[in-house]
């Protein structure tokens, strides 16, 4: 069998021991959160030390060269590395973001990279997103309509209406907002959540759908929509600059006058 080797300027030690970069030109540390449900361990953390003069400038790039180089065994999810997956969301310094846009210069002193809050883990710094996902399918993610299709047609929107989802459509799902939003830690069983109540207000907004009715019922509910009490963490934290605070505040405004 061919023998592993490490690179020379690395050096593996185990739980929560640094990892060097020996002769590093610019060092960097990197506190990682790392847990393992197989080996029946607590979490810990394990420091990783990484020489930016030879690491791409995104955290993300870090995680990558510190996986390749120094513990193949630390877990974390990533596709695109811009910003558009949403895959490699998480907590940096703090501040849940995604990895992939997060800057390593804009880290000052050691960087601690933690999974999204108030998640379930499965590993490292992978958040189980299953409940997430499921509150996503209930709001019935689709264009939804009652009249036929114009023959022959797309449904026309006009540029005012589509301007409209400026805003909604961009959001990729990360989940940055809604595990930043303390009524979302206590209540994700029932409350929608800042990502979801976005995604659900980005159809309520779309002049094509003729559900919106119905669309309304079901968010009309003491929980799933008004466990909202406008504490904005959502809005200050969107790596993508969106406001579902505003979204949400949004359909409560629509509920409010159909009422009227
Ligand atoms: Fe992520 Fe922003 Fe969408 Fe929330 S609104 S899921 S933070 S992109
Ligand atoms: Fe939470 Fe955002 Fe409302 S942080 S309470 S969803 S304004
Ligand atoms: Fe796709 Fe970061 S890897 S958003």
């Amino acid at each position: 069998m061919a023998e592993f080797r490490l690179p020379a300027n690395s050096r593996i030690n185990k739980n929560g021991k640094a990892h060097k970069a020996e002769g590093a030109t610019r060092p960097k540390s990197f506190k990682v959160y790392r847990y393992d449900p197989d080996s029946g361990e607590n979490p810990r953390y394990d420091n990783f030390e990484v020489d930016l003069d030879t690491c791409g400038p995104m955290v993300l790039d870090a995680l990558i060269k510190i996986k390749s180089e120094q513990d193949s065994s630390l877990t974390f999810r990533r596709s695109c590395r811009e910003g558009i997956c949403g895959s490699c969301s998480m907590n940096i310094d703090g501040t849940n973001t995604l990895a992939c846009t997060k800057a390593i210069e804009d880290c000052k002193g050691d960087v601690q990279i933690t999974p999204l809050p108030h998640m379930e883990v499965i590993k490292d710094l992978v958040p189980d997103f299953k409940h997430f996902y499921a509150q996503y399918a209930s709001i019935e993610p689709w264009l939804k309509t009652k009249t036929t299709t114009p023959s022959g047609k797309e449904r026309l929107q006009s540029p005012e209406d589509r301007a409209k989802l400026d805003g909604l459509y961009e959001c990729i799902l990360c989940a940055c907002c809604s595990t930043s939003c303390p009524s979302y830690w206590w209540n994700s069983d029932k409350f929608l959540g800042p990502a979801i109540l976005l995604q659900a207000y980005r159809w309520l907004a779309d002049s094509r759908d003729e559900l919106t009715g119905e669309r309304l019922d079901e968010l009309e509910d003491p929980f799933r929509l008004y466990r909202c009490h406008t504490i904005m963490n959502c809005a200050n934290v969107c790596p993508k600059g969106l406001n579902p605070a505003k979204a949400i505040a949004e359909t409560k405004k629509m509920v409010a006058e159909r009422a009227i």
